[in-house]
């Protein structure tokens, strides 16, 4: 029953968000905890750990956002590896660059996941790159779908070659929106990437994701209702 894990997975964000508000509201109002009534093990862990993230945070209180990202990115992780025990992996990595929303959706559709669901997991696929080989074909004509200044981008990385590789988004090695913000502008790297946002069948689902929390959110309510292996 592995469905259930991202729901728990959502409630430890929700947990350290607390936690992290919490160390803040301590931080301001310079109250501290006494040891009394509390376990003395739990205590010294829990004080140890506060401290140094009260310490690093009256350092820099930048590191917030950063701790939230971290707490968020732990959760993809753990959302992904679901993933990548179930059949799903195998058709989302299968090299299909060219295929259209409509063979996408079917496919998708054959390992029981929906058109919504299918951008959710395209929207999750935001870490990664992709060979020159595999758009340079959308190169040699013009696409409406593709926007003409990305279109110099790709072509300015063909120029190294078949193997170049291009990220799928401006920060290749972070989970966040920027993918499907890419999709939104046309700024999509594969035409089957491009295509979740030029289908009338799926564009409301990518304007939908625009926020990376609601894709997560899109896991745990689309795979609420079916089990994956
Ligand atoms: C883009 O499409 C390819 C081929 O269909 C797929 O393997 C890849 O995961 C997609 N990229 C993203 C970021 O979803």
């Amino acid at each position: 029953m592995v469905y259930k894990r991202p729901f728990k997975c959502l409630k430890t964000v929700m947990a350290n968000l607390v936690t992290v508000f919490v160390v803040m509201g301590i931080i301001v109002s310079g109250f501290r905890i006494g040891a009394d009534g509390l376990n003395m093990n739990y205590y010294f862990v829990e004080s140890v750990v506060k401290d140094i993230v009260n310490r690093a945070l009256e350092d820099d209180p930048s590191l917030a956002a950063p701790l939230l990202r971290m707490h968020f990115h732990d959760c993809f992780i753990q959302i992904i590896n679901i993933l990548t025990r179930s059949k799903i992996e195998d058709t989302i990595n299968l090299p299909f660059p060219n295929l259209n929303a409509f063979d996408l959706i079917k496919m998708f559709g054959q390992h029981g996941f929906s058109a919504q669901e299918m951008v959710a997991l395209s929207g999750a696929h935001t870490i990664g790159v992709a060979r020159c080989s595999s758009f340079k074909n959308r190169l040699t004509k013009i696409d409406p779908n593709l926007n003409s200044e990305f279109a110099k981008t790709l072509s300015r990385t063909c120029s190294d070659g078949d193997n170049a590789e291009q990220p799928f988004d401006e920060t290749r090695d972070d989970f966040d929106n920027l993918y499907i913000d890419a999709l939104v502008s046309g700024n999509g790297v594969l035409a089957s990437n491009q295509t979740l946002f030029t289908s009338p069948r799926t564009r409301n689902f990518v304007n939908s994701y625009t926020k990376p929390s609601l894709v997560l959110l899109g896991f745990s309510t689309s795979h609420g209702q079916n089990e994956l292996a």
